[in-house]
């Protein structure tokens, strides 16, 4: 509370100091940052998000886009906002207008899928209630309606000089790209989610990510799951709170939905107060509201476009999809991540993570290139020093080469496998044509921690991804962290000179 106090005080401090000249100056400069922005140079029409209460800004703001592009405000009709073109722009003409422009009455109506992009004057201001219409729930229900494909998003902060760093509410943490007085930067919209250093969350593993492996990754900048899909409701629970001992910085719990104890383990992470949760393995409406109404943050993972939609519809706040080259269950469509990954942006608009196949920053480069804005790694961080997984599981892995994982148990839940007396034992039963019953039967209880957790590796079932082949090594999970992201870098800058002049 006193904190805000004082950002407002300083706010109406610094604009009390600008005259209306340097106001107008420092508007210019900061629409030429915006004007310059390629995404701005692409787009045909642009979507002005309000008003901003300063309307020397705004009516600048409305003539350096209108000069350029078909703009478009939003208009409050009963409850409901609508898109319209503004088409005053001979009036502004004359220069800045005393009053905040509004679009004629019958002028062009469009939907937000067809803007192509969206300029929100007035981040930073927002917390403070500086935006015209917040609290209506006007831009969530907006944005709600987008279906597909939603368009970038740029922020605009004024007068912000006098903070250290921009004041971001919920909807300033959903922008592309935030431009402010001193600075501007491309945000990554699964960092801010997740209040983490680098998009690379290490998914949930069963009996492979407790505490340990989770509070190292997320110590190292990434995001740490638990994963409590080989838990019960009390272990969980510790687990939860000695990765709090070991970190300060946030961490989230898996929670496979097909858990006998789905129910009991969501209870533990209410009652802990865990602020983010994956969930998998079943239907992303069970859980979300559920979820949202304790402040937790919700990701689910899927495997196809279609189930991504859902997801989106029922409101999660990212996706993570897993191509089938990941190690644990599997998608029965069999996507490779390569062909999924694009699919599935051109379906949602929610923050989007990629999963199956990535073990290093190339993968990441790979999977940022196609449209993802983080990913999910699971085998890599299975192999670390801090897995809980037995040793001689890991060395197992490391010995491993290409076509030593299959996809199996096909018709119970496709999981991929190491290829061992288990794994031969289900291919033969699959050959013969069993029935789902059998394999349950064979499954029995206990297989995946006979195997990946006591050690036997000819009668346990062991999990584990294609991209095994690439490891040789057992490094700190921080490590692997931090090597990522320097690979990612470099990658990412070598690619520049291969832009081939179109
Ligand atoms: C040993 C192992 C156990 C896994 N267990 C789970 C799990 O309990 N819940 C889940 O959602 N995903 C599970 N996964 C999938 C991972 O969270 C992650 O999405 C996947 O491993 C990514 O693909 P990659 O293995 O190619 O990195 C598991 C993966 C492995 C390798």
């Amino acid at each position: 509370m006193e904190n805000k106090q004082t950002l407002r005080k300083q706010i109406a401090l610094s604009k009390k100091q600008l005259t209306p000249q340097q106001k107008l100056e420092s508007s210019r400069r900061i629409h030429e940052r915006l004007m310059a922005l390629p995404e701005f140079q692409a787009a045909q029409k642009v979507l002005l998000y309000w008003s901003l209460p300063d309307e020397v800004q705004m009516a600048e703001l409305v003539l350096a886009c209108s000069q350029q592009k078909t703009v478009y405000l939003p208009v409050v009709q009963g409850d409901d906002l609508v898109i319209r073109a503004f088409q005053g722009v001979d009036e502004l003409t004359a220069g800045p207008l005393s009053s905040i422009p509004e679009p004629v009455a019958g002028s062009e109506e469009v939907t937000l899928e067809q803007v192509d992009l969206v300029v929100v004057p007035g981040v930073g201001f927002d917390r403070i209630g500086g935006r015209l219409g917040r609290g209506k729930g006007f831009y969530d229900r907006l944005f709600a309606t987008a279906k597909g494909k939603s368009p970038f998003k740029v922020g605009v902060g004024y007068d912000c000089q006098m903070v250290d760093e921009i004041p971001r509410d919920t909807h300033d943490q959903t922008m592309d790209y935030v431009i402010w007085e001193s600075g501007e930067v491309r945000v990554n919209r699964v960092c801010a989610l997740f209040g983490i250093r680098y998009p690379i969350v290490a998914g949930g593993m069963v009996w492979c990510s407790g505490w340990r492996l989770a509070a190292a990754v997320s110590q190292a900048g990434g995001l740490g799951l638990i994963g409590a899909g080989s838990m019960k409701p009390d272990l969980l629970r510790e687990h939860i709170r000695q990765c709090r001992q070991a970190t300060q910085y946030p961490f989230g719990v898996n929670v496979p939905l097909m858990s006998p104890y789905a129910g009991d383990l969501m209870q533990v992470v209410l009652e802990e107060r865990v602020p983010i949760v994956f969930t998998s393995a079943g239907s992303p409406k069970l859980w979300t509201t559920r979820l949202h109404e304790a402040g937790i943050k919700v990701a689910h993972v899927v495997s196809s476009a279609k189930f991504a939609i859902k997801c989106q519809e029922a409101g999660v706040d990212a996706v993570v999809a897993e191509g089938f080259e990941a190690g644990g269950h599997n998608g029965k469509e069999e996507t490779t991540t390569l062909a999924l990954i694009p699919h599935v942006r051109s379906c949602i608009h929610i923050p989007l993570l990629a999963a199956g196949g990535i073990a290093n920053g190339a993968g990441m480069a790979a999977a940022m290139a196609m449209g993802a804005e983080g990913v999910q790694v699971g085998t890599r961080f299975a192999l670390t020093q801090e897995s809980s997984a037995n040793e001689a599981f890991k060395e197992l892995c490391l010995s491993l080469g290409e076509g030593d994982t299959m996809l199996s148990l096909k018709k119970l839940s496709p999981t991929r496998l190491i290829r061992n007396a288990f794994y031969d034992q289900v291919a033969a039963a699959e050959s013969r044509g069993e029935e789902a019953e059998f394999f349950r039967e064979l499954l029995g209880r206990g297989r995946a921690k006979l195997g990946m957790f006591d050690g036997d590796l000819q009668e346990g079932e062991l999990e584990i991804g294609q991209v095994v082949a690439q490891i040789n090594d057992l490094p700190n999970a921080g490590q692997v962290v931090r090597q990522m992201i320097l690979e990612y870098n470099q990658r990412i800058r070598s690619l520049f000179p291969f832009d081939f002049n179109d």
